[in-house]
């Protein structure tokens, strides 16, 4: 089965069983301040978990396409991948565990045909500390599935994953509890670490054992992992590949937890992990990415089934990162040395030194786009008539870094020439970091280099100096995540309504030409990428500005609908150039005055745009606008910083 049908009978089946099929957002998370990419399919539905109505009702299920860059380095091993769709299905307030699991259940066994007695699950066992109760009813309904399927399944508390690898599994069981650490989800994780205001719950995961056996027949584990095999052991033997999140609780300004208004149900399922399961071939880059390695395989004139561990994990680190690019650049992400760009940039300069280790040396890494994307032409059309400007990014980021590498090898020649390093025989740690952080060179280059001229690395140094570098990072990314959720309230909604002031008045005075290609708000300040090829005069910027004053004076009130997305399409509503949309749309509108829900007098509204919210009530609560900064974000891309004055 390919990842086309397996997707295709997800979405059918839960349509079967009344849910709403809406599109997947873009990799670029839309007025979500907390993460620089869309990592799960719940981040677009935090809304709606937090209680807000969706426009499409109460269940909800798609395929999200999902980028997670903290899996950067993972990325060679048999089952990581950075770039994975996640199938999801979401009760609302609707149904909860007595529909969810045996829906998935018969999902996997019945409609795709996985041999349940290969399935394992595992469900939440409590935390006192934190009051919240261990998840009997997941572990009954399991039981009962399985006694369904003429299984016995034992249940075992393994508690912390150092148990589990301690006293492993025992005959006939099936069915395990662990902590927070394994079995509770919400985007900041264990519940200790979650912000006020912040949703999660309890989950029950569902791993497939892939049957690895040693020659006697017996259950094969890697001991390097633990002592003993368990489902979340990562010996290889099992692999997870779904989870069903009982959203119900909200971490409170306390501490504690309360229960949300009302008990959700958040599903995520990796399709591609899935795709592995059916095949029986725990690999998930000879599965879903073959196209890739194919063509990998005739520019390199290696093989992948016979090729060398350090060649096989060369081979999946190509395949994976090309195609994370390649969905990347399609959403509007191209390489660059800021925020979201940068993550682009590492992935190609990763597969090109890969690709060169592999033996690609004249290719270009470009010709690996086309079998990227054509398995996707039906399920993202937009990404496949994206390639050719896909391939160019490419190719532009492929040839900097050619030159950044031969920078690097003249900057190393320097080096070895100097007296200090002639008389030392050894390379100064902090010449190694600047070469790897300054010129891009890879610390494996420099090291493959030094060795062939028999000069050592002074590595103690080096790696004081790579530490420090890694916690300033670690300390932005958690500054970006921190700074947005902890303040998903008032000052975000405030310049979240000015966003919306603020594109109306560039059409205003730019033309109406001027699309959204992009925005990043949090409590600090609102950013708009917009298609525009020209820098902003002085004046346009000082009457954009004026305009949005203006509204703000007029307090105008911000109304929110649902329509069908063709009606609101000719109404002229705004949407996110590139941005696919659901049948029920939800729209704000903002003004005229003295309009009112039930008569929002759209053709006389000052901005409508498609929008998930949420909004101040009224535009006189936003405070004074200024835009604080207009540049060039990319190629035909203006980018906007605006800012309210403090104390309003
Ligand atoms: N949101 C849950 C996850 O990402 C389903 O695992």
């Amino acid at each position: 089965m390919t990842l086309n049908d397996i997707r295709g009978k997800y979405l059918a089946f839960y349509k079967a069983h009344g849910h709403a099929i809406v599109p997947s957002s873009l990799l670029v998370p839309e007025n979500d301040p907390t993460t620089l990419f869309t990592g799960s399919g719940m981040q677009p539905m935090v809304p709606y978990l937090l209680g807000a109505a969706h426009p499409e009702g109460t269940r909800i299920a798609d395929s999200q396409k999902s980028f997670r860059s903290v899996d950067i380095e993972e990325v060679g091993d048999n089952r990581h991948t950075t770039f994975f769709e996640m199938l999801g299905n979401w009760s609302l307030g609707d149904y909860f565990k007595a529909e969810q699991l045996p829906w998935i259940f018969s999902f996997l066994t019945d409609e795709l045909g996985l041999d349940p007695a290969r399935l394992y699950v595992t469900a939440f066992i409590g935390d006192e500390k934190n009051n919240l109760p261990r998840d009997m009813e997941s572990a009954e309904i399991w039981q009962k599935l399985f006694r369904e399927k003429g299984i016995d399944a034992g249940i075992a508390a393994l508690g912390s994953e150092a148990q589990g690898y301690e006293r492993g599994m025992r005959d006939g069981e099936r069915i395990f509890y662990y902590d927070a650490k394994k079995n509770w989800w919400s985007r900041a994780g264990v519940p200790e670490h979650m912000p006020a205001g912040e949703p999660g719950g309890p989950d029950s995961e569902m791993f497939y054992d892939f049957g690895v056996t040693d020659a006697a027949g017996a259950p094969r584990h890697d001991a390097k992992f633990g002592a003993h095999c368990h489902p979340n052991c990562d010996c290889g033997r099992f692999l997870e590949i779904g989870n069903s999140v009982f959203m119900q609780y909200l971490k409170k300004p306390d501490g504690s937890f309360g229960l949300l208004p009302k008990q959700n149900v958040d599903f995520g399922g990796g399709l591609e992990r899935i795709a592995m399961a059916l095949a029986g071939v725990p690999d998930i880059i000879a599965v879903c990415h073959w196209p890739i390695l194919e063509q990998l395989e005739k520019i390199s004139g290696k093989k992948y089934e016979s090729a060398t561990p350090a060649d096989l994990a060369a081979f999946r680190i190509v395949a994976d990162h090309v195609k994370a690019a390649v969905f990347l650049i399609g959403d509007g992400v191209v390489p660059s040395n800021s925020e979201r760009g940068y993550f682009v940039r590492r992935l190609l300069r990763r597969a090109v030194r890969y690709a060169d280790q592999l033996g690609m040396h004249e290719a270009k890494l470009s010709t690996l786009v086309g079998p990227a994307v054509e398995p996707y032409r039906d399920a993202y059309p937009e990404t496949y008539a994206a390639r050719e400007t896909i391939e160019q990014e490419i190719n532009k980021e492929e040839e900097k870094f050619r030159k950044t590498l031969r920078d690097g090898m003249r900057e190393f020649e320097k080096l070895c020439e100097s007296d200090a390093v002639k008389a030392d025989r050894m390379l100064p740690g902090a010449a190694v970091f600047d070469l790897y952080q300054s010129y891009g060179f890879p610390i494996e280059l420099t090291r493959e280099l030094a060795a062939e001229r028999q000069l050592a690395i002074n590595e103690e140094d080096f790696k004081k100096r790579m530490e420090e570098h890694q916690d300033k990072s670690r300390t932005a990314a958690a500054g970006v995540f921190k700074g947005g959720l902890a303040d998903a309230s008032e000052q975000t909604t405030k310049l979240h309504t000015a966003h919306h002031l603020l594109l109306k008045a560039l059409q205003v005075v730019l033309g109406p030409t001027v699309k959204q290609r992009g925005s990043n708000i949090t409590s600090e300040r609102l950013r708009l990428d917009f298609l525009y090829d020209k820098k902003m005069t002085e004046e346009e910027k000082r009457e954009a500005e004026r305009i949005v004053n203006e509204k703000i004076a007029e307090d105008l009130p911000v109304i929110r609908s649902e329509l069908a997305r063709e009606e609101a399409e000719k109404l002229g509503a705004e949407h996110e150039f590139g941005q696919k949309y659901p049948d029920r749309v939800s729209v704000y509108s903002i003004g005229p005055k003295g309009a009112t829900p039930e008569d929002p007098q759209f053709d006389k509204a000052f901005s409508i745009e498609f929008c998930g919210g949420p909004h101040v009530a009224h535009t006189g609560d936003i405070g004074h606008f200024t835009l604080a900064k207009e540049e060039a974000s990319s190629a035909g891309v203006r980018r906007i910083r605006g800012v309210l004055a403090k104390g309003q």
